[in-house]
């Protein structure tokens, strides 16, 4: 038999997986002769055995199609994983290597993990444990440290950028303070990114922790200059300083973590801090504030030509990998090429906004604020 890969999506799903599925499976057809394999939803998956052999006709026409043909879950964590038992009680058992069996079962000779920080680092446990793994970076919120960018980040920022742009005239008509509240998790770059395309008055990031005064005084600079609405854009993990940010659920490291668990137990859901922005605006002027939650609209829908283009790139680069029998390597975008580190480097931390950074400064320099004075201020 020749050589033969596995591949799952793990963790939130994200515009472009099936792009990177797609020019898995036809190079691994057409350039290589490897067969592939298609574990679903995740690592769930893996432990439950669901695989099948990928052919030709499952990865045609879904080069523009969101989600993912195999599934995805950002709750099973092979080591930590949820059990029922027959009286309906939860406990969490480590099945890694019932998980580890199975690839071998199915003689998978290297398995790629396309995901973000979280299946990333129980990829690499697996890497650890002698499965050789090839990572894919994936998520919407861009905070993987080894590559310049993720698939699925491009599409994220150009929904939540038509969003804004639509709240805008709503904001106009009604003189009020509208706050959109964007995904990222623990990072701003959404928020950075699309509240800058879409000429957000305010930016509220997790790196830069807000005061309220400054977002008051911003909003009544702009109303003494004659701009009665103001649009602010709040990335979800955004927190007041000396505050907390706001979780819908969960629970997990207490205020100031960097980043909580992302699978299984201990995991935390961020969202809401819109709401309580555009509440506690109305509350100190007196102008109306509303708030809207982009939420998973962000995840969904058709990749953005760059994220397919990134997607294919990727995939591509992970059949050069296994053909040289290079594992335990994560593919990469740096400075325009197509590389690839250590899984052990690119798993060891999160990339989040540096508030010094040129994006910040020049944010500010056209007017913006992050809620902080003197951020992004020139240097
Ligand atoms: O990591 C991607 C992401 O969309 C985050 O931006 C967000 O905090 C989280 O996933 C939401 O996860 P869920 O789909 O479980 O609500």
């Amino acid at each position: 038999m020749g050589f033969r890969l596995g591949i799952l999506t793990g963790g939130g799903d994200c515009p472009g997986l099936n792009a990177v599925i797609r020019a898995v499976a036809k190079g691994a057809f057409y350039r290589y002769g490897f067969e592939v394999v298609g574990f679903n939803n995740g690592f769930k998956g893996l432990v439950e055995n669901e695989a099948w052999l990928i052919g030709e006709a499952a990865v045609s026409g879904i080069l523009h199609r969101g989600g993912t043909i195999l599934g995805t879950s950002n709750r099973d964590n092979p080591f930590q994983f949820q059990v029922t038992g027959a009286d309906g009680r939860v406990s969490y058992e480590d099945r890694s290597a019932r998980a580890a069996a199975h690839l071998e079962e199915w003689a998978i000779d290297a398995l790629i993990v396309v995901g973000g920080d979280g299946s990333l680092a129980l990829a690499h446990r697996f890497s650890q444990m002698g499965v050789p793994i090839i990572g894919i970076p994936k998520t919407i919120d861009n905070d993987l440290p080894a590559t310049d960018v993720t698939f699925g980040f491009d599409t994220a920022v150009t929904t939540a950028t038509e969003a804004i742009d639509k709240i805008h005239t709503t904001a106009e008509s009604h003189h009020r303070v509208m706050v959109v509240e964007v995904m990222g998790r623990n990072a701003g770059w959404i928020a950075l990114q699309a509240g800058m395309a879409g000429g957000g008055d305010i930016i509220l990031i997790p790196e830069i922790p807000f005061s309220y005064d400054v977002i008051i005084e911003k909003v009544m600079e702009r109303r003494a200059r004659g701009k009665k609405f103001s649009i602010v854009v709040a990335a979800e993990g955004a927190f007041p300083a000396g505050g907390e940010p706001v979780y819908q659920s969960g629970s997990g490291p207490g205020p100031g973590h960097s980043h909580g668990p992302v699978f299984g137990p201990g995991a935390r859901r961020l969202g809401g801090i819109g709401q309580v922005v555009a509440a506690e605006i109305e509350t100190r002027t007196g102008i109306e504030g509303r708030a809207t939650v982009l939420g998973h609209l962000q995840r969904g829908g058709t990749p953005t030509s760059f994220d397919r283009v990134l997607g294919t790139r990727f995939g591509v680069k992970a059949l050069e990998l296994a053909h040289c029998r290079r594992f335990n390597e994560m593919v990469c975008l740096q400075g325009g090429v197509i590389t690839a580190v250590p899984l052990s480097e690119a798993v060891s931390q999160v990339k989040r906004v540096d508030p010094g950074c040129e994006q910040v400064r020049a944010a500010a320099a056209v007017g913006t604020s992050f809620g902080q004075a003197g951020a992004g201020a020139a240097g």
